[in-house]
């Protein structure tokens, strides 16, 4: 995220300086301005924020302590420690979106597996397991079957200043991605709500703006969208996870950042929701957030056993000169986000094929 932030903050003249643990991470390979350190490090934070008008973040782990330490220094934190922990506490995040009237699954912390047995009477099997705290990509959520099994899930250790929640499993016919960007003066910019596919746990596809969704529907969840960055009061990027259930929509969680359900707003919106966190972190007037064109869709690239992606380009760039491609510089694993592919065009069902033929090719899965 930081690394696509660098795209945007050399158009504007907006110097960036990037926190990292080596020369090799991903944006550290684009920016100039390095300072080497853990982002959990309090003296390597501190000092990486020394002469830094605002800092802001492309994921939420760094601790809220260190953050509120910043602030007593008069560092400007975006978004602040006390938004931040509704990302870095799904607990505390329901507990607060409860609190301003946002709609959430039935939900419970749960502190044994009997404690989520007395949950699982009320909203029967299958229902969801999840850690508060130290979750992505899907690792720290299951869907638990069966009594045997939620024993088995809950016998695992869990994450440092972690509870167990139980939630009601949605059944939502499509997963949706409310993103707003928010300035500390209150601006607020909504983008198009989009599609998003997750396949084990990981998001594989966006498609915006969401192909089916009511009108109204989409306006309402860019409403409470909108309402939580105010209640909340969030600077920078805000993606609202939600799920739709075709007559009801209910919040999954939030990510306060540039989010990957907004990749495609680089080429398929006026302003992309890099440019407009930079923006809003630095209480400058926000960009549209319209479209450009009527549909984008952004595939993510996972790593396969093509090792050196650079020798897919050939072709790729040959066989469809309209698709999109980012590589993030990450070394290629299996199963790990390395890039993505974005197309813009009228419709999304083609483009999505052009874009999953990229990105296949890119991950090995295909060869011609
Ligand atoms: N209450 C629920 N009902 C139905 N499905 C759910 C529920 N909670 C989570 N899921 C499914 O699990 C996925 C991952 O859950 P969640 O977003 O909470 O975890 P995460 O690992 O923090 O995600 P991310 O990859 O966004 O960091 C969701 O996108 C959804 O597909
Ligand atoms: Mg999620």
């Amino acid at each position: 995220m930081a690394r696509m932030s660098a795209a945007p903050a050399a158009a504007l003249g907006i110097d960036l300086r990037v926190l990292a643990t080596s020369r090799q991470e991903s944006a550290a390979q684009v920016v100039s301005d390095v300072c080497l350190g853990a982002h959990d490090d309090e003296h390597a934070v501190l000092a990486f924020a020394d002469g830094c008008d605002v800092v802001t973040f492309d994921h939420e782990h760094v601790p809220g302590p260190i953050l509120e330490k910043l602030e007593a220094r008069g560092v400007a934190v975006r978004p602040g420690p006390r938004a931040l922990v509704n990302a870095q506490d799904k607990a505390i995040m329901r507990r607060t979106l409860e609190g301003v009237g946002a709609p959430v699954p039935a939900w419970r912390i749960v502190e044994s597996s009997a404690h989520a047995q007395d949950f699982a009477e009320t909203v029967g099997y299958p229902f969801i397991v999840k850690t508060s705290r130290g979750g992505y990509d899907g690792k720290g959520v299951w869907r638990v079957e069966s009594a045997s099994h939620l024993d088995a899930v809950m016998s695992q250790p869990l994450p440092p200043g972690a509870v167990w929640l139980a939630e009601a499993a949605v059944p939502f016919t499509q997963e949706l991605s409310a993103q707003v960007a928010r300035s500390p003066s209150g601006q607020t910019a909504a983008y198009p709500v989009v599609r998003t596919v997750q396949t084990e746990g990981i998001c594989s596809e966006v498609v915006a703006p969401a192909p089916g969704l009511d009108p109204d529907r989409a306006v309402e969840a860019q409403r409470i969208a909108l309402d939580i960055a105010g209640a909340l009061d969030v600077t920078g990027m805000l993606a609202v996870e939600m799920f739709d259930t075709g007559h009801e929509i209910f919040v999954n969680e939030l990510a306060m950042r540039p989010h990957n359900s907004g990749h495609w707003t680089i080429e398929g919106a006026i302003t992309s929701q890099f440019e407009n966190h930079l923006r809003a972190v630095l209480d400058l007037p926000l960009g549209s957030p319209n479209a450009r064109e009527p549909a984008a869709v952004m595939v993510n690239i996972l790593g396969g056993d093509v090792g050196d992606l650079y020798s897919a380009y050939r072709h790729v760039f040959a066989r469809d000169p309209g698709v999109k491609v980012h590589l993030y510089g990450k070394e290629v694993r299996p199963g790990r986000k390395v890039g993505h592919v974005t197309a813009v065009g009228s419709d999304p069902q083609s483009l999505l094929l052009r874009a999953r033929h990229a990105a296949d090719y890119f991950s090995g899965a295909i060869n011609e």
